[in-house]
């Protein structure tokens, strides 16, 4: 992970810093050989996606969502949300990915920035809704199954009195009938989108 990525800067949050792939193609098939793999998952944990820079500048500005409380980071990645989350003054964050390497990035990138957060590898979304007082999803709306399964879940999390966060640019699954909380203008990268600036908006559930 150390030899693939760098510690970059994450830009529009300042003092956040990511291991960022620099080059996704060699970084995937690096995966592929470290896992001795022909189809190793996609490195989403190397990039902050346009969804979780949503969800984590919308924490920068209104702090009191997560202060004191405890936070589940759902499809965490690198840990960005589950990380700003801890800066903000979460009493307790639980970072969840069913990416093992994602897991291990965000223990890594935790460190980097001097927080703590916990890193489960439970699959959570075939439990019932976490006890924990809010969760975050960050950009977790692009394949069919996986988003059905984890909007599922954030419903019964909603329902069961959990504040629920949603970060998303207009993926294909993401869900009608969401409130729109505030809409940012994130950078990304054409490693992994068609735009190097993206508008991504953070939803709750009604
Ligand atoms: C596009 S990445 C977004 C990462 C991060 N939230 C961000 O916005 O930068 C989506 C992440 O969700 C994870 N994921 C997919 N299905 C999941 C599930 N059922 N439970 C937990 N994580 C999941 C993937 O492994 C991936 O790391």
């Amino acid at each position: 992970m150390r030899r693939t990525t760098r510690l970059q800067d994450v830009p529009d949050l300042p003092g956040i810093r990511l291991h960022t792939a620099v080059d996704v193609t060699l970084l995937w098939h690096a995966t592929g050989v470290e896992l001795g793999l022909d189809d190793a998952p996609l490195p989403y944990w190397a990039f902050p996606w346009p969804g979780g820079l949503a969800v984590a500048r919308h924490l920068v500005a209104h702090p009191e969502l997560v202060a004191g409380r405890r936070v589940v980071d759902l499809g965490t990645g690198s840990g960005l949300c589950a990380i700003v989350a801890a800066r903000c003054g979460a009493v307790a964050v639980t970072a969840v990915d069913v990416d093992p390497i994602a897991r291990a990035a965000a223990d890594l990138n935790a460190s980097a920035n001097g927080v703590d957060i916990a890193v489960t590898r439970r699959d959570v979304v075939a439990e019932p809704p976490a006890d924990v007082d809010v969760v975050l999803a960050g950009d977790v709306s692009y394949e069919e199954s996986m988003a059905s399964a984890i909007h599922r879940w954030l419903a019964l999390a909603s329902a069961a009195g959990v504040t629920v966060l949603v970060g998303d640019p207009g993926r294909t699954y993401l869900p009608p009938g969401l409130a729109r909380l505030a809409t940012y203008e994130v950078h990304s990268t054409r490693e992994i989108e068609d735009a190097t600036r993206k508008r991504a908006s953070v939803f709750t559930l009604r």
